[in-house]
């Protein structure tokens, strides 16, 4: 039960050996992964993905950047998580980022921010993100134990 949000670790991420670490900061906090991807982003996906910022000049970088190695994309599940996961993950420059989040902690710079997470202002991102990159059947539901 509870609100689904989408999550990437992002190629920075995959390349520095930081996909478990940031998979148990939220295992930890009691999010529960329902579902999960390890996969190239092509040309496609990102234009779709990042389709709000078309017409930002860093939007090249930033499809250069995400289709540049491979990425680690999952689905967590549990009570507000969309804003839980934000809050978690820190500002999207790593510079503002307080230490103790995600961004904070790993974060080199805007484009090399290590995660990507679902705008909690952005209402529907989650699961329009979480549509984008899996299917229905991709993503199980089960009880954990905390
Ligand atoms: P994210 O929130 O995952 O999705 C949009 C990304 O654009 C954001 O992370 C940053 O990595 C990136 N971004 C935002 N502003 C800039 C910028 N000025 N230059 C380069 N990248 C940016």
């Amino acid at each position: 039960h509870g609100e689904r949000t989408f999550v990437m670790v992002k190629p920075d991420g995959v390349q520095r050996g930081l996909i478990g670490e940031i998979l148990s900061r939220f295992e930890e906090r009691g999010l529960k992964v329902v579902g999960g991807k390890f996969l190239q982003i092509d040309e496609e996906l990102a234009s779709e993905h990042y389709a709000e910022h078309e017409d930002k000049p860093f939007y090249d970088d930033l499809v250069s950047f995400i289709t540049s190695g491979p990425v680690f994309a999952f689905v967590l599940q549990g009570a507000d998580a969309t804003r839980q996961v934000r809050s978690m993950v820190g500002e999207t420059d790593p510079l503002e980022a307080d230490p103790g989040t995600i961004r904070g902690d790993y974060g080199l710079d805007l484009g090399r921010n290590v995660v990507h997470a679902s705008d909690h202002e952005d209402e529907g991102a989650n699961e329009r993100e979480i549509a984008l990159f899996f299917d229905e059947e991709d993503l199980v539901d089960y009880e954990r134990i905390d």
